[in-house]
């Protein structure tokens, strides 16, 4: 297996199976710490440098979250606008890395641009974490998802995975990438505009991830292990930022959860979202059996502390 000490986290189109397993069980190591809710030293001699350029709760918060558990320290940006590269100058991602390098051991960087990480790690002498770009990819919460799956079914391999949302979305992508190690279903349901490119379905295809369209909830959610949701109402997410309009749509019965729907669903199928959510699934839920997605976000901090141990190289 590749070593992942000072290696980028780009994407998981190039992850192999033995690489999820040994994520996974040293996300099991470390887990106790986050749940004892105890600060360690493992990472003291390392910092990690957050660089955002779009909004979040979730992926920067888990990050440090992360680098604090095991001791670390944590500089950086959560708003583009109050650096030089949102500003007058524009300063370009080349120039912008080239400084940050200088300031700790590990960048993670989350863009409105699909790729910019990729540019980043071009340059940067330290290991970059794509902590999502654009409709690109978002590998840390996929790597999270399916440890999810992994801790709350047994399993990833022998799963269906019906994935209802907006298809341009990152995590569906690396979803889709990351699933091809597995013996594992992607069956797909998504509004017309929100479907996954010709080209992305071919790529799952060369990969051999095993895929299905279905056009209905009902065509599938009793064949479903894994009920993996991202909102339709969403913003634009090549964009650094946008508000919330005003007027905006409701999303769809179709493309939506709720009590109702899931009477329908096996006992034992989970429900994933790796938020925030919109009116795709209730809070309704929340109280089934089925949810598994405050897990899910439990899970960001202790895959990002495996990450980073792994990647700052104090884990093997
Ligand atoms: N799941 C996720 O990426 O959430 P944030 O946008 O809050 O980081």
């Amino acid at each position: 297996m590749r070593s992942f000490a000072g290696r980028d986290i780009l994407s998981l189109k190039d992850f192999e199976r033995n690489e999820f397993f040994h994520v996974f069980e040293i996300a099991d190591q470390l887990e106790p710490i986050a749940r004892e809710r105890r600060n360690t030293d493992l990472l003291a001699a390392k910092t990690m440098v957050t660089a955002f350029y779009q909004p979040s709760t979730r992926t920067r918060l888990a990050h440090e979250a992360a680098m604090h558990r095991l001791g670390g320290h944590v500089t950086g940006f959560s708003d583009a606008k109050m650096t030089r590269a949102g500003d007058f100058y524009q300063e370009s991602i080349k120039d912008t890395v080239h400084m940050l390098e200088y300031y700790g051991d590990v960048l993670v960087m989350r863009h409105f641009q699909q790729g910019a990480p990729h540019e980043a790690a071009r340059w940067a002498s330290i290991p970059v974490i794509n902590a999502g770009d654009g409709w690109g990819e978002h590998p840390t919460q996929v790597l999270t998802d399916l440890y999810t799956v992994q801790k709350e079914t047994g399993s990833v391999d022998g799963k269906t995975f019906v994935c209802i949302g907006d298809h341009r979305m990152r995590t569906m992508h690396s979803i889709g990438y990351a699933l091809s190690q597995f013996d594992a279903e992607m069956v797909i349901l998504a509004p017309e505009d929100m479907s996954p490119t010709a080209e992305f379905l071919a790529e799952l295809d060369e990969k051999g991830t095993s895929w299905r369209i279905v056009e209905h909830i009902n065509d599938v959610i009793e064949d479903a292990d894994v009920i993996y949701m991202e909102p339709v109402v969403q913003p634009d997410y090549t964009q650094s930022r946008q508000e919330k309009q005003d007027e905006y749509g409701f999303t769809p019965e179709n493309y939506r959860i709720t009590k109702e729907v899931m009477k329908k669903a096996k006992g034992d199928s989970i429900v994933l979202h790796s938020l925030p959510r919109m009116d795709e699934l209730l809070p309704e839920v929340d109280q089934l059996k089925h949810a598994r997605y405050w897990q899910e976000a439990y899970n960001g901090v202790v895959m990002r502390m495996a990450l980073l141990a792994l990647i700052l190289g104090t884990t093997e």
